[in-house]
């Protein structure tokens, strides 16, 4: 069974049953601030979970195109990817447990194919602080449709994390109680973490049993939630009855929903009991790329599944408007096509035909998706576009290791050199000096000083997060707010890698410290006064915004290197928060417009700038 197919059947399913099939959202939402990418089927439908009349009725159904950049470090696995599809379908104040639990079900088992034996269901364990009560009527009816099946399913809870789940899985059990952490879901994650005026609820999961053995690196016992790879999480039927109230307690929602989602790819790797989800949803991909290489998927899966996977995103993302670039959305689409290049070269594949990945992604996606076919040609010379430019600063790197190799061995210093300033990764110096001869290359010091560094910077920061400011009097919060639209600028001139290694701010000038590894020129500073200037000018508002550690880092939220935050923070922007100039992890204070910097009629000016650090530059500005 192919991903279309599986699609087909389920939109067909659902419209058999009352539901209106809406077309799938663009992956950049286009009405909520809140996020960069669209990464779950329901955050279109936030309004209308809140109580907003759809106007294609109270039964909706969809396959969302999705983008999860958190996942990208995942990507590599049996079953994660940055891009995947999610099968949804909502009651909007309609039908609950009684009907959806059924069809889901019925949909695996009778329209998938799936074994019912295969089937393991995960319920709420109720969660007494917040007043929700556990969830015995999805256990029951759970236990009634296996039974229907012949299936005696024996029905467990499964104890905490914090105990390692000790109790595992019993003979004959099926349905276990999770605790919120796994089994209540909202867009912040557990009650706890949700913020005020945010929709969320318990939920059942259904998980695909593949019967691999179980590695007990994850664990002492397997069971439905372990990440050894032998339960696969193939949907989500979330009961979306609950908001947080600015009190912290929770109030029920005007009306009850079911906000169901399943990924398409995984039902597909259970639809043909084939645990990965690479071999099962990319294979026309895979073709191409052995035939590119003249390597074989087994060679080398890990580099295969992460260019598939990651080109199958970019294909999308640029055909959803979004541009490789150094910033927002931008700078996701980079990064993956960026890593993709040097999988691609690890597997042998030739420079200039890397943009002919796209052409097998289309071919699988045309039907459902024909806005790719008319930009098929913009989405190629995007990707080559970046492919070069990439290639450029590679290029640059090895000249400067080349410089480094002159004397026959890559010091610790000269590693760190590259690493921060030039971006070029470490695993490219080992390679690159291993071809020129040099096996001398020191990696336990560059690892010292990389951790001397981080050290470093988390004092920064622990003292930035005291205030970091000398005070809070007008001035100096005015500097505060120069330093984030200097930050940004810099990023702006000299290039994203820049990023904050220290700052020290007073009534009289700022100070920031940054990696990059040489001296600004004059036009470059130039440069960076006017865009501050124009930002000044430009008066634009300051915004707070309390979310989730995740939230920022999806945002982009610039945070200092190596420093650690609680889950809940506070983000700085400059313009609101979807659309911003600047955003950064800060705890403030600013002041409340840009313009506010020009009192007096001032300007914005750097005094001084300077080395303090193997590649780390400091600068002293001003307002006057
Ligand atoms: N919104 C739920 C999820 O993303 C269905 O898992």
């Amino acid at each position: 069974m192919t991903p279309t197919e599986v699609r087909q059947k389920y939109l067909k399913f659902y419209e058999a049953r009352g539901h209106a099939v809406i077309p799938s959202s663009p992956l950049v939402p286009q009405n909520d601030p809140t996020t960069l990418f669209t990464g779950s089927g329901m955050q279109p439908l936030v309004p209308y979970l809140l109580g907003k009349n759809h106007p294609a009725g109270a039964r909706i159904c969809d396959s969302q195109k999705c983008f999860r950049s958190g996942d990208i470090e995942e990507v590599g696995d049996n079953r994660h990817t940055t891009f995947f599809e999610m099968l949804g379908n909502w009651s909007l104040g309609d039908y609950f447990k009684q009907e959806q639990l059924p069809w889901f079900f019925e949909f695996l088992v009778d329209e998938v194919g799936l074994d019912p034996k295969n089937l393991y269901v995960t319920v709420f364990l109720g969660d007494e602080k917040n007043n929700v009560p556990k969830d015995t009527e999805s256990a029951e009816l759970w236990q009634k449709l296996f039974a229907g099946k012949g299936i005696d399913a024996k029905v467990a809870e499964i104890g905490s994390e914090e105990d390692g789940y000790i109790k595992g899985i019993k003979e004959g059990e099926r349905i276990f109680y999770y605790d919120a952490k796994k089994n209540w879901w909202s867009r912040a994650g557990t009650p706890d973490k949700m913020p005020a005026g945010e929709p969320g609820g318990p939920d059942s999961e259904v998980f695909y049993d593949f019967g691999t053995p179980h590695d007990t690196k994850f664990g002492e016992h397997c069971h439905p939630n372990c990440d050894c790879g032998r339960f696969l999480e193939i949907g989500n039927s979330v009961f979306m009855q609950y908001i947080k109230q600015d009190d912290g307690t929770f109030a029920l929602l005007p009306k009850q929903n079911v906000d169901f989602g399943g990924g398409l790819e995984r039902i597909v790797m259970a639809a043909t009991n084939s645990p990965d989800i690479i071999t099962s949803n990319h294979a026309p991909i895979i073709e191409y790329l052995e035939k590119a290489s003249g390597k074989s998927y087994k060679d080398d899966v890990r580099s295969f599944r992460i260019i598939a996977d990651h080109m199958k995103a970019a294909v999308f993302l640029i055909a959803d408007g979004v541009k490789p670039g150094a910033a927002d959305q931008g700078y996701f689409v980079r990064r993956l096509i960026r890593r993709s290049v040097r999988y691609a070269d690890k597997l042998g594949i030739a420079e200039a035909g890397f943009a002919q990945v796209v052409q097998p992604v289309v071919d699988m996606y045309k039907d459902q998706y024909p806005e790719l076919v008319e930009k098929i040609q913009e989405i190629e010379a995007s990707i080559s576009g970046e492919e070069e430019k990439f290639r450029k600063t590679l290029a640059r790197g090895k000249k400067e290791l080349e410089r480094f190799t002159g004397n026959g061995s890559v010091s610790a210093q000269d590693a760190f050199q590259l690493v921060t300033t030039f971006g070029f990764p470490l695993e490219l110096i080992i390679e690159e000096a291993g071809e020129r001869g040099i096996k001398q290359i020191d990696i336990e010091g560059f690892k010292e000083l990389l951790k001397k560094h981080q050290d470093l910077s988390r004092s920064g920061s622990e003292q930035k997060f005291k205030g970091g400011l000398a005070d809070t009097e007008e001035k100096t919060v005015r500097l505060h707010t120069a330093h984030h639209l200097l930050l940004k600028a810099l990023q702006i001139v000299l290039g994203p890698e820049v990023h904050q290694r220290g700052s020290n701010i007073t009534q009289e000038r700022l100070r920031i410290d940054f990696n990059y590894g040489a001296k600004m020129t004059d036009e470059q500073k130039k440069e960076v006064e006017r865009i501050v200037n124009e930002k000044i000018n430009e008066d634009i508002t300051v915004v707070r915004t309390e979310m989730s550690k995740d939230e920022a880092e999806r945002l982009g939220a610039e945070h200092e290197f190596g420093a650690k935050y609680p889950d809940m923070v506070s983000v700085y922007s400059v313009g609101p928060v979807d659309n911003a100039f600047s955003i950064e992890f800060c705890g403030g204070p600013h002041v409340g417009h840009t313009g506010e910097l020009a009192t007096g009629g001032k300007h914005f000016k750097i005094q001084k700038e300077e080395a303090v650090a193997q590649g780390v530059r400091r600068i002293k500005a001003v307002l006057e």
